[in-house]
């Protein structure tokens, strides 16, 4: 990784799982748990990382506690990374596939004069904007379209900047943009899937099998 950047990564893991029926982030994937996966990545590519979960789970994982919502878990991250960082990285904990040439793009990218890079994966199906009756705005041009994925990487100052009001998004990316920070999309990677409800659990599952063969 870039030379005098000094990187740190929060592994966001602080969600309750909703939609996954449970916490999906302590649920065993081959020998390890989805979250040791990602904090394996996140520590082979940083200088230093911050753990974030649930309130009751911060004494026993050694982690910060963290909020009631994504944005507020990462801020409670935010509070934990020493100010002599460079670059801050924000994985999900949920993303137990992501490589460590997934870092070190969003990092190069940064280092590079970015103020963000996020992996994006082009969209396979048609998207279309709409109204509260379902009824259509408009079609978005499919070949301008990426899903983000995490890990995000961001130049430090930028990102607190980006938290320092609370706002609210569904990823951090968002809010530098919204502060008029450059954000740029490298090239994601398929196999970096969320686990959001319990198939993808299933195909983690068969996929660690499948490796461990
Ligand atoms: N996350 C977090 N703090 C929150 C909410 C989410 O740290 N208050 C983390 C999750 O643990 C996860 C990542 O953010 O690693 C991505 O969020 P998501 O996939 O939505 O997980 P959950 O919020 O736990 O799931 P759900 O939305 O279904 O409740
Ligand atoms: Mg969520």
């Amino acid at each position: 990784l870039a030379q005098r950047e000094i990187v740190w990564t929060i592994v966001v893991a602080g969600g309750s799982g909703e939609r996954f029926g449970g916490p999906k982030q302590y649920e065993k994937l081959g020998p390890l748990r989805v979250l040791d996966h990602s904090m394996a990545a996140a520590n082979e590519a940083s200088d230093g990382v911050v753990l974030v979960v649930p309130p009751v789970d911060a004494e026993r994982e050694g982690g910060v506690a963290g909020g009631t919502t994504r944005c507020g878990s990462v801020r409670a991250g935010l509070e934990a990374v020493p100010e002599e960082a460079t670059i801050v990285c924000v994985h999900d904990a949920a993303r137990p596939f992501a490589t460590h040439a997934a870092f070190v793009a969003v990092v190069t990218a940064v280092a590079g004069g970015a103020d963000g890079a996020v992996p994006g994966l082009p969209i396979s199906d048609t998207v279309k904007r709409v109204d509260e009756g379902r009824r259509v705005i408009e079609t978005l041009p499919r070949a301008s379209l990426f899903a983000a994925q995490t890990p995000q990487a961001f130049r430090a100052s930028v990102l607190r900047e980006a938290h320092r009001d609370g706002g609210e998004a569904t990823d951090d990316a968002a809010l530098v943009e919204a502060v008029g920070g450059t954000v740029v999309v490298v090239d994601g990677d398929a196999t970096n899937r969320k686990i959001t409800c319990p198939d993808d659990l299933a195909w983690a599952r068969s996929r660690i099998a499948e490796e461990l063969r």
